[in-house]
């Protein structure tokens, strides 16, 4: 009997791991072909990680941020403000998405405190939606089957729908303090992009309303969509991001609360907030490094080129077996008339690992260094797990 209270009942065995593919304790080789949860983008076994993991221990392993900085943090942050939409950005190291995005929402409350207007204390989020299993966060998700066990401590926040009509009815209550969304849905709604009109429409009125814009980029961020993050599809700039998952590409449990400098400026140096492994060296060594091989290798075009031939390849391969075949880049969602625990399960069974979606629905995210052989045998496994189901 198992020790691990785990999170399936009969998980694989896993003892290895290269580039995209994934080895059991049989010797049988999956395909990685969602990367986890969709959070490996540079690819398993990547010893440029693993060296500067190792070098980063030996030199300094931990201190607490209430007392300290390091100057790989500080080299850290300043590359991941470089990069990210948010004008001035200041980063806070966490150990995850949902770390991440309680820690914006104390940012947005605090912040409309500090500005004077106490009354906007309600976060608004998307009726399909999932930021993270922690309380707040997942008050923040509109996921009915997480939310229903936990409902009666839940309530705080509101949600609508993707609709901006909607949005601005529940703004004009003026009690928000910020709107929370994925620029393009993850699990939720398999990858599902909004009207070409809708982020503008967002940025827009939250301005008006005062309202903090904050963009929850966990899955899409660090190359995922063909872009370093998935808002600059709409060249909007939100005042909050949340990231995790690609940032690390899960050699490390990192998530980046990023904040504006306008509200650093406003909050920063009375934020009452903290954990024990915030702002942690380990972590942002291996940020550093995941970030060098993304920016070295041009994984961000790298993940645009292939997420193209992936969708054409699917497109052409599945036909009329699925309903939808969408996304941006290399976060692929595919519309399915069947249950997607049986697609996994049968992709499983055909040596590829596909990831299930809230809806009928199963999303590919695969290492963003997947090549083009790699991409003709995911295809190939994947239609022939359709046929199975
Ligand atoms: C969009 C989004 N936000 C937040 C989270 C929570 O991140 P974590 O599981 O690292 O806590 C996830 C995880 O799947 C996510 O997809």
């Amino acid at each position: 009997m198992s020790a691990v209270f785990g999170r399936a009942p009969e998980p694989l065995m896993a003892v290895s791991a290269s580039r995209c593919w994934i080895t059991d304790a049989l010797g049988i080789r999956y395909l990685d072909a969602s990367g986890g949860a969709v959070v490996t983008g540079i690819g398993h076994g990547r010893k440029e990680v693993i060296e500067a993991l190792t070098a980063q221990l030996e030199q300094l392993d931990y201190v607490h941020a209430s007392a300290f900085t390091s100057g790989i943090t500080e080299e850290y942050c300043r590359s991941v403000a470089e990069v990210v939409p948010v004008t001035d950005a200041r980063i806070y190291p966490v150990s995850g998405g949902s770390e991440a995005t309680e820690t914006v929402l104390k940012m947005a409350r605090a912040y409309q405190a500090a500005l004077g207007r106490p009354e906007r204390s309600v976060v608004v989020g998307l009726e399909a939606s999932y930021h993270g299993n922690t309380l707040g966060a997942l008050d923040l998700s509109g996921r009915p089957q997480l939310r229903a066990p936990y409902e009666s401590w839940l309530g705080r926040f509101r949600h609508v729908p993707l609709d901006i009509g909607r949005l601005e009815e529940d703004l004009n209550r003026g009690d928000v303090a910020a709107f929370v969304a994925e620029p393009i849905s993850g699990a939720s709604r398999a990858a599902e992009i909004p009207p070409d009109d809708y982020w503008p429409a967002v940025a827009e009125l939250c301005r008006r309303h005062q309202v903090l814009l904050v963009v929850d980029e966990v899955m899409t961020g660090f190359g995922r969509t063909g872009r370093w993050f998935g808002i600059e599809h709409w060249n909007v700039s939100p005042d909050l991001m949340i990231c995790g998952k690609g940032a690390s590409s899960g050699y490390w449990p990192l998530g980046l609360a990023i904040a504006s400098g306008r509200i650093y400026e406003a909050i920063g140096e009375n934020f009452v907030h903290g954990f024990t492994y915030s702002h942690h060296p380990a972590g942002a060594a291996v940020g550093k490094a995941v970030l060098d091989i993304i920016e070295s290798e041009g994984l961000v075009e790298a993940a645009a080129r292939q997420g193209a031939l992936l969708r054409s390849r699917l497109e052409e391969s599945l036909g009329d077996r699925v309903i939808d075949v969408r996304g941006k880049g290399l976060l692929i969602g595919i519309e399915l008339d069947a249950d997607p625990r049986a697609v996994v399960s049968a992709a499983r069974a055909q040596g590829l690992l596909v990831y299930p979606a809230a809806i009928p629905a199963i999303l590919l995210g695969p290492p963003l260094v997947i090549t083009d052989a790699e991409i003709d045998q995911l295809v190939d496994r994947l239609s022939a797990a359709l046929d199975q189901t």
